[in-house]
C-alpha cells in the first residue's frame, strides 16, 4: 500500500515500463494523471493515438466510451481503465433501443454520431465525429444529403447553424456545458470586461451566442495560444486550465461557472479518477474493457471512416 503521491506516481512510472503499457489522457483528467501520462489529448487525438499505439496494455484515463473506443481501434491490445463507473451524460442520454427505433423512424438518413455515445451507438451510426473534426465532417456530405446527428443536440445545433444544414438532432446533452447559463457568463463578463470568452459547442446556444470563439478542447487551446489577450473566460471543464497554465504562463484562465457557490467545472465522472486507481488498475491488469468481436466489426467501421475523412482533410496526419 503507497501512502505517497510521488511513490505512487514512481510506481506507476515502473509498471508502465514493466508492461510496456501506454497511458492516454484527456484534458479533463486531475492533473496528476495529466503530468504521467504518455499522451494527453481531446478525443480525436486520442482515438487516434489509441489506433497507432504499439504498446501491449492501454490504461486510459477517461470515461468508458472512451476506453471502449480504444479497444475497437485496437482489438488485440489489453484495454483498461481506472473506474468502470466512469460514464458520461451525453452517452447515456442515448439508449441503444430507444435510438435504434428513431433510427427506423427516418429511414434514409445518414447517421452521424459524435464519439461521446456507446459501442452500441456506434454500431447504428455511419460515420462517427468529435468535436474537432464534426464541422468538417457534415460538410464532407453533399449539401441535400438527409443527416440524423447524435446524441448531442447543442453540438448539432451549432453544426446546423453554421453550415445552414436541417440536421435531424437527438435530444441529448452534457451535464457539464448544458447547465451553464447565459445569465451567469453575462455576469462573469460584466466581472472581466477585458477577457475573451472561448465555449466547447457542448454548451447550450444562448452561452455560445455570447463566445468570442467556438471549438473543441485542441482548438480553444490552439486558439488562446495564439491570441494576444491575456485574460480568458473558459466554458468547459475545469481540467483545461491544467494544460492552458502549463502553455502560457503568463495568460489568466476564469473557468465559468453554474453559479457563485464553486468555483470549478469538473466532470464528475471524469474525476471519478485517481493516481491510486490508476496504480491499482495498472497492477492487477483490472478493468479490462471486453467488446464482442461483431460488436468491434460493426462499431470501428464509422470511426475507420472518420478517422479517414479526418486525415484526407488534412486535420490530423
Ligand atoms: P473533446 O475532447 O472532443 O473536446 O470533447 C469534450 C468532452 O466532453 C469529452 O468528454
Ligand atoms: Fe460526458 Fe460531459 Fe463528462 Fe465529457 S464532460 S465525459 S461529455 S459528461
Amino acid at each position: 500500500m503507497f501512502t505517497d503521491s510521488n511513490e505512487i506516481r514512481e510506481r506507476i512510472l515502473a509498471l508502465k515500463k514493466e508492461k510496456n503499457a501506454v497511458i492516454l489522457a484527456h484534458y479533463y483528467q486531475i492533473p496528476q494523471i495529466q503530468d504521467i501520462a504518455d499522451y494527453i489529448g481531446d478525443s480525436l487525438n486520442l482515438a487516434q493515438k489509441a489506433k497507432e499505439t504499439q504498446a501491449d496494455i492501454i490504461m486510459f484515463c477517461g470515461v468508458h466510451f472512451m476506453g471502449e473506443t480504444a479497444k475497437i481501434l485496437n482489438p488485440n491490445k489489453k484495454v483498461i481503465i481506472p473506474d468502470m463507473n466512469a460514464s458520461c451524460s451525453l452517452a447515456d442520454s442515448c439508449p441503444y433501443d430507444d435510438f435504434k427505433l428513431f433510427k427506423e423512424q427516418h429511414p434514409n438518413h445518414t447517421v452521424i454520431s459524435y464519439i461521446n455515445c456507446s459501442a452500441q451507438i456506434k454500431t447504428l451510426s455511419d460515420i462517427i465525429c468529435t468535436s474537432g473534426n464534426a464541422v468538417q465532417i457534415v460538410n464532407s456530405l453533399p449539401k441535400d444529403e438527409k443527416i440524423i446527428f447524435a446524441p448531442d443536440k447543442n453540438l448539432g445545433g451549432y453544426i446546423n447553424r453554421i453550415t445552414g444544414r436541417d440536421m435531424l438532432l437527438w435530444n441529448g446533452s452534457c451535464e457539464v456545458h448544458e447547465l451553464l447559463t447565459a445569465e451567469h457568463v453575462l455576469k462573469m463578463k460584466q466581472q472581466n470586461p477585458d477577457a475573451i470568452m472561448v465555449a466547447h459547442p457542448e454548451c447550450n446556444p444562448a452561452v455560445l451566442e455570447l463566445a468570442d470563439f467556438v471549438g473543441s478542447t485542441q482548438a480553444m487551446i490552439k486558439y488562446i495560444a495564439s491570441s494576444k489577450s491575456r485574460r480568458f473566460l473558459v466554458a468547459t471543464e475545469s481540467g483545461i486550465t491544467h494544460k492552458l497554465q502549463q502553455d502560457n504562463p503568463d495568460k489568466e484562465f476564469i473557468i465559468v461557472t453554474q453559479n457563485e457557490s464553486c468555483a470549478c467545472n469538473d466532470c464528475r465522472h471524469m474525476k471519478l479518477n485517481t493516481m491510486e486507481k490508476v496504480l491499482d488498475t495498472l497492477e492487477k491488469e483490472s478493468n479490462e474493457i471486453i467488446l464482442s468481436e461483431d460488436l468491434i466489426l460493426q462499431a470501428e467501421k464509422p470511426i475507420n471512416r472518420m478517422l479517414d475523412i479526418s486525415k484526407q482533410l488534412g486535420i490530423i496526419k
